[in-house]
């Protein structure tokens, strides 16, 4: 078994399963994909469930997603997770659930048929994360997401507003994209008030310290050296502060709350609240979090 296939292996069952015990019927697609934990964690979920097949890893151009699910239908994939950069490309090639359409991305895809249908597991995985996590409902909370106009923040601050959290703050080092997922989503959320703001707005960190949870979706944390995404200013000892990068575990930001006293919590969880949910479009009414958490664990 290869550790990364690419579309041209799609051409044809004879390549795709040469030397392997089982067939390829699932697959992560993305661009780069080596890093992807997805296949320890689904491979562990079909073997406890006694499923004969092979979840494995796909290399995949921009542009050439579309092509890469008709070639995995025709093979009798059951389905697919979709990654960075194919999570919007994928929306124009598969019937979108409504909640991905709202989320504005799709990360799992069921070939049903001569359908493939596309849904989104990060944000139900944010939510399920954050209730395991912290023993509070998304809905309960008053939200700061910061990095909310990337690709993770705009998914999970939309989160925010189809579970109803009423006060939701949207912070980004770049306003406009926060001025146009303001106004994707004012109209479809009016219970939901949302506030706009760039790092250096004076009110930043009042606005903050009001919120029960603070969510860092930004890619700052993840590079060593990297300072904390947010000052002292905004946080207070008694919020929840969950960091959506997991490696490293302790990001400056979470190692400033911990400091204060904050409730903190890494993206892991998400990572596999995400799995787990997108195993179970595939097989309803399976259970596969513990084992998924377990499989990354020993990884
Ligand atoms: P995407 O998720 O769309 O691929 P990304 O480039 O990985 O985007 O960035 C994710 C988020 O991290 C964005 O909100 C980005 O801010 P901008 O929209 O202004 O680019 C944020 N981000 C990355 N580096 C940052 C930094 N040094 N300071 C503040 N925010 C940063």
């Amino acid at each position: 078994m290869k550790p990364v296939y690419t579309l041209a292996d799609l051409a044809s069952r004879d390549l795709l399963d040469f030397q392997c015990d089982h067939p390829a019927r699932f697959a992560v697609i993305g661009h780069p994909i080596a890093h992807s934990a997805s296949p320890q964690m689904h491979q562990a979920a079909l073997d406890v469930a006694g499923i004969p097949a092979r979840y494995i890893r796909l290399d995949i151009e921009p542009g050439q997603a579309g092509e890469a699910l008709r070639r995995m239908r025709a093979l009798e994939f059951t389905g697919c997770n979709v990654t960075v950069p194919h999570k919007l490309e994928v929306m124009a090639h598969c019937e979108v659930h409504p909640d991905a359409l709202a989320l504005g991305a799709v990360n799992t895809i069921r070939f049903d048929g001569d359908a493939s249908r596309g849904f989104n597991t990060d944000g139900p995985g944010f939510a399920q994360a954050i209730e395991d996590d912290f023993q509070v409902t998304l809905a309960s909370q008053s939200v700061a997401v910061i990095g909310a106009g990337g690709g993770a923040g705009q998914a999970i601050a939309t989160q925010c507003c189809l579970v109803g959290v009423k006060k939701l703050i949207l912070v980004n080092r770049t306003l406009d994209k926060l001025n146009m997922l303001l106004k994707r989503l004012a109209p479809l959320f009016p219970q939901t008030d949302i506030i706009v703001l760039s790092f250096d707005d004076p009110t930043l960190a009042m606005q903050c310290v009001s919120c029960d949870l603070i969510v860092n979706t930004s890619s700052v944390g993840l590079k060593s050296g990297d300072p904390s995404i947010l000052p002292q200013e905004c946080l207070r000892g008694t919020q929840h502060v969950y960091d959506t990068i997991y490696q490293p575990p302790v990001t400056p930001l979470l190692e400033l709350a911990q400091g204060l006293g904050c409730q903190t919590a890494n993206g892991r969880s998400m990572l596999i609240r995400q799995g787990a949910l997108a195993f179970q479009h595939w097989f309803p009414g399976t259970d596969p979090l513990r084992t998924m958490e377990r499989a990354l664990r020993s990884s």
